[in-house]
């Protein structure tokens, strides 16, 4: 399989068709019947944040298939990166995107980039002043791609984690097989921190690309963001789905077939995080995934992108029954990167 686009930064940048694709690609090389060709090729892999998933299954997929992968931590083991236009770099940026991607792009196939403002680790506080409007422009990797020569990947920005969404898919046609007329409840969960909408954005796609009957599942105040649902119900009524909102937890869960959980910060108050603290905290037990919850579905099974918190989003009882896919779903990262790697790079 072959990707024309010369950038992966969300599933909208190639068609229905081109995912289906992928998915079938993927599902190939995991069971051997297809194999990528990944021989000699390197991949730069760009991670301003922390990963176990991401980082590992690009370059275990790049080292299975004859590839190379070289994963570097602006600002730890290289200089500090800036994008910005005409700044007098003065401050604590050494390298710009006008020379950093040129010069990455001459030595490697393809590029990956991981740059989200809202992750953090170790801290209860995202260090975070931009509105989301401006956050979600993602302009570290809109910038470098511009001055790229090789496809880039997004691994994770502020809007989108399409590497997650594929593997999500991957997993859904895996266990459904058919996916129309498929219920999927994607599942807001309470959590410590305000965590990034890109995940759920992209979990959003990958039901949606499948023509699933999409349910996002979220309190008021926790409303993804709307032009990511426009795209989502586009995507989705186009193959026959249907996409639908509600805080109505028993009805969201009842006669589903799949349930993904993801915590994520609330647009309203981005930026604002000790005000939303105090607005959630009444939420934090009646969100939870359990086992009175996954009894209302069709037998569901249970979905969530890891790392997770165990009995803060989903409780141990879940987690640990035979209803649970999240191992099958990370493991789908590695097949679903060795797909993306070998149809860019192809
Ligand atoms: N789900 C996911 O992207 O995991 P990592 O953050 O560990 O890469």
């Amino acid at each position: 399989m072959r990707l024309e686009t010369k950038r992966l930064f969300s599933t909208l940048d190639i068609s229905v068709e081109e995912v289906r694709g992928l998915i079938d690609f993927a599902r190939s090389i995991k069971s051997g019947r297809a194999k990528v060709d990944l021989f000699n090729k390197v991949c730069a892999l760009i991670f301003f944040n922390p990963s176990v998933r991401t980082r590992i299954s690009c370059e275990s997929a790049m080292a299975r298939y004859g590839g190379h992968g070289i994963a570097i931590s602006p600002g730890r083991d290289t200089w500090n990166f800036e994008c910005g236009e005409r700044v007098v770099m003065d401050g604590n940026t050494q390298e710009h995107v006008r020379e950093l991607a040129p010069v990455i792009t001459r030595m490697c196939h393809v590029v990956g980039i991981r740059k989200s403002e809202l992750i953090t680790v170790g801290s209860d506080k995202a260090d975070v002043t931009g509105s989301y409007a401006e956050l979600a422009k993602d302009e570290f990797i809109h910038r470098f791609a511009e001055f790229a020569e090789v496809p880039v990947i997004n691994l994770e920005s502020n809007r989108w984690h399409p590497m997650q969404g594929l593997a999500d898919s991957t997993t859904m046609v895996e266990k459904l097989g058919e996916t129309r007329g498929k219920k999927y409840v994607l599942t807001w969960a309470w959590h410590p921190k305000s965590l990034p909408v890109a995940t759920p954005h992209s979990q959003l796609l990958s039901a949606a690309n499948l023509g699933m009957d999409v349910t996002v599942l979220r309190p008021d105040g926790w409303a993804l963001d709307p032009e990511v649902m426009a795209a989502a119900r586009e995507r989705t009524e186009a193959q026959g789905g249907s996409l639908q909102e509600t805080a109505d937890i028993g009805a969201a869960y009842s006669g589903a077939q799949v349930v993904c959980a993801k915590a994520w910060g609330s647009l309203d108050y981005y930026g604002r995080f000790e005000e939303e603290a105090k607005a959630k905290a009444p939420l934090r037990k009646e969100w939870v995934v359990d086992t009175d919850k996954m009894a209302k579905t069709d037998n569901a099974f249970f979905m969530h992108c890891l790392p997770v918190r165990r009995n803060i989003v989903v409780t141990d009882d879940v987690l640990d029954s035979n209803s649970s896919a999240v191992i099958d779903e990370a493991e789908n990262r590695l097949w679903t990167a060795a797909a993306v790697l070998g149809a860019l790079t192809s």
